[in-house]
């Protein structure tokens, strides 16, 4: 099979389209064909060799955390899967003709979604829930903030806050502001304007998609023994002033998958993509989402 392959850290010049062995399905294992696998932040990250202290990256590695595609092999003793059916999941090693991985990764495309859009959503459908339902965990009613709302994660945060009965701010840059708007949450606010940042009222919690410095400059505007949940670290100084932090990292989750999958497709979450490029084209997809302001997701397409 063809995919793209990172030899050696570095630029996006690194990744190659090469011809490696097909891979098998193990035991519990689907094997899919894979049609849209979309670009991530972390693969960027993993790329440059930035995060070799913390998720060390065995080379020649094949970068992409989701895929969608059609089902190819079963392994043994795999329920709730036929060859052909449609799946997306979250993965390694996604940016392949050929994609396997546990059966506990995948989950069903709704009919009416195109396979390679379906692509662009497993990890960040599952980040957004995670962080809200499982990090931040708001009660209903509580004043919850998510920074980063216009980006992927950020878009499925405020739906996810929403739907658990939050009253949601969406924090953005004050250029977004309009297009914030349209996102469903109760507020907007520009976390880059000062004079909006310090009328904030007291918040419970806040969902952090972006970190640093944009964080820093929430942390006095939570009430004490409130939560931040975060999917960019902890952020330092939260816990001296009495926050509960809750550091996360994005895991399977097959039925819940499924089910915003389902909130895509019937237009009640939206998650643009930018653009889709051929899977031989990843250098060029790494350098256009990392440069950042493209306003949505980059699908990388195989086989149609
Ligand atoms: N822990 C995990 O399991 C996990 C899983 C997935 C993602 N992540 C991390 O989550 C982060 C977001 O991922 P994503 O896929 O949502 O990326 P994304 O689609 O690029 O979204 C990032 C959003 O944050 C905005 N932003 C950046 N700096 C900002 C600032 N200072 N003020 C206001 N908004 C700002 C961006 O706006 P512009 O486009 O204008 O820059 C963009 O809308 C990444 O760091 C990623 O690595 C973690």
């Amino acid at each position: 099979m063809k995919a793209v392959v990172l030899p050696a850290f570095g630029d996006p010049s690194q990744l190659e389209l090469r011809n490696v062995s097909d891979p098998s399905a193990g035991p519990g294992e689907l094997k899919v064909r894979m049609s849209g696998a979309s670009i991530n932040p972390v693969d960027w990250k993993l790329r440059s060799g930035a995060l070799q202290g913390r998720m060390p990256l065995e080379l020649p590695a094949i970068l992409g955390r989701d895929c969608a595609g059609t089902v190819l092999e079963l392994g043994k003793e795999v329920s709730g899967f036929k060859v052909g059916d449609r799946v997306m999941g979250l993965v390694n090693r996604g940016y392949a003709e050929l994609v396997v991985a546990g059966v506990d990764a995948w989950a069903h495309v709704p009919p009416n979604l195109e396979l390679v859009d379906a692509g662009a959503l497993p990890l960040v459908l599952l980040t957004g829930s995670q962080l809200v339902e499982e990090a931040t965990k708001p009660r209903a009613g509580d004043a919850l903030l998510v920074t980063g709302a216009l980006g992927s994660v950020g878009r499925v945060a405020v739906f996810a806050a929403k739907a658990l009965g939050a009253k949601v701010w969406a924090g953005v840059r004050g250029k977004q502001k309009s297009e914030a708007a349209k996102l469903g949450a109760d507020a907007v606010v520009a976390l880059d304007d000062e004079a909006e940042v310090a009328a904030l009222p007291e918040l419970d919690c806040v969902a952090d998609t972006v970190g640093g410095e944009t964080i820093q400059k929430l942390l006095s505007k939570v009430k004490r023994g409130g939560t931040i949940g975060s999917v960019v670290g902890e952020p330092p100084g939260a816990k001296e002033r009495g926050l509960v932090v809750h550091p996360m990292l994005a895991h399977p989750d097959s039925k819940r998958l499924a089910e915003l999958g389902r909130a895509v497709a019937e237009g009640r979450l939206t998650l643009p993509i930018a653009k889709k490029l051929p899977l031989a084209a990843a250098a060029e997809a790494h350098r256009l989402a990392e440069k950042g302001g493209i306003g949505g997701k980059i699908v990388l397409v195989g086989a149609s």
